[in-house]
């Protein structure tokens, strides 16, 4: 069998820096509730107007990751792009990049796992590269959140916490067993689907013919839920569990970490997975603080800033791990 390892990584993310000042312009919040419950400080929100989208986002972090991995993009014989925020409702984004990026017939796959989405579309191309299917994948995570959220005090406990963004990988076949993807955990849990969701438009319940129908203004359905207590409380527990598993599977401790990578879902999160494995700050990864929650784009764009920082050297142990809306959660162990 072979192995995958991530030979270019990119992040792109829109120039408009929204602050938490001007966020209390339009909904009743403040910058000290948001960095005291979130540790965010600003977020990118694409411009309206911009024409930027999630696939022109994704598109862009794609070019760099192509770039730096030193190949020619007809070399990728694969895309997998993870989004919850596509250009269309139907054909995914994966299709778009492709497009955009003029590369030849290949497949493109689009995963649906919104803040584990990235883990999910990693974890499918290393299993692609182990059978010697394919030995190029382009990974690619991308959001844009800010055309769709609430933007009124309604929607303040969800609003604030969203940026968008879009990082990517080159994920490319190795022969060298002891470096690259070592192992990749999934995992799901449907009966909490609601808990972090976002219903209509949608088959199962309302369709946009029926919210135009409706015209109700307290019509609250096309905006994204979430319950953030009980999201909180189950993803501290999903990421200790997720990332031991990953340990475990690899005869490793926590002593052999050397740099942990978590989703960006709340600094306070990241905070007490941290203090869970007795990691030093150096030892963990965080941006939330400038980007927000980019839900499948946020560990490709921390992953590519952690190495761009040079915080990332040949031989290091590297964990990723996320959880969120399904819930879905999942680790990846990285030997770099
Ligand atoms: O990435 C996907 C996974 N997502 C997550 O992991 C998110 C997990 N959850 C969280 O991060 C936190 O639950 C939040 C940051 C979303 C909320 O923090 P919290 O400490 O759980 O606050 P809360 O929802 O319990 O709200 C506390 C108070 C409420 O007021 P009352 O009822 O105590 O008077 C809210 O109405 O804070 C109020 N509130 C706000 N106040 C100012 C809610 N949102 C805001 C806001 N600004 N933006």
């Amino acid at each position: 069998m072979y192995q995958s390892r991530i030979i270019g990584l990119g992040h792109y993310v829109p120039e408009n820096i929204v602050t938490n000042d001007e966020l209390s312009k339009l909904m009743d919040t403040n910058d000290a509730w948001i960095q005291e419950r979130t540790g965010i400080k600003e977020r990118r929100w694409v411009k309206p107007g911009s024409g930027e989208t999630t696939s022109t986002m994704g598109t862009e972090a794609a070019k760099i990751a192509i770039e730096r991995a030193g190949i020619d993009k007809d070399e990728i014989d694969f895309i997998i792009f993870a989004t919850l925020s596509p250009d269309y409702y139907f054909p995914g984004p994966g299709v778009m990049v492709q497009e955009a990026l003029d590369i030849k017939t290949i497949g493109a796959l689009d995963v649906r796992n919104q803040c584990s989405g990235f883990l999910y579309a990693l974890s499918v191309a290393d299993q692609f590269i182990k059978t010697g299917m394919y030995k190029k994948i382009l990974v690619i995570g991308s959001e844009l959140h800010s055309r769709g959220l609430d933007k009124t005090t309604r929607g303040r406990g969800v609003s604030v916490i969203f940026g968008d963004g879009a990082g990517a990988v080159v994920l490319s076949r190795s022969e060298d067993a002891k470096k690259g993807i070592l192992s990749t955990h999934l995992h799901s849990q449907g009966e909490h689907a609601k808990e972090l969701s976002l219903v209509a438009p949608g088959m199962g319940k309302r369709w946009v013919s029926d919210i135009l129908r409706e015209n109700d203004p307290n019509d609250e359905s096309y905006f994204p839920y979430m319950n953030g207590q009980f999201v909180f409380k189950n993803a501290i527990v999903r990421f200790v569990e997720v990332i031991n598993e990953g340990l475990q599977k690899n005869n490793l401790t926590k002593e052999d970490i050397n740099l942990l990578i978590p989703h960006q879902a709340n600094l306070r999160i990241s905070q007490f997975v941290q203090h869970k494995f007795g990691l030093r700050d150096d030892q963990v990864y965080n941006n939330i603080v400038r980007y927000g929650n980019t839900t499948a784009a946020s560990i490709p764009i921390a992953l590519t800033e952690a190495w761009q920082e040079g915080k990332i050297k040949e031989g290091n142990l590297v964990v990723l791990a996320a959880f969120g809306s399904g819930f879905t959660w999942g680790s990846a162990i990285i030997r770099w």
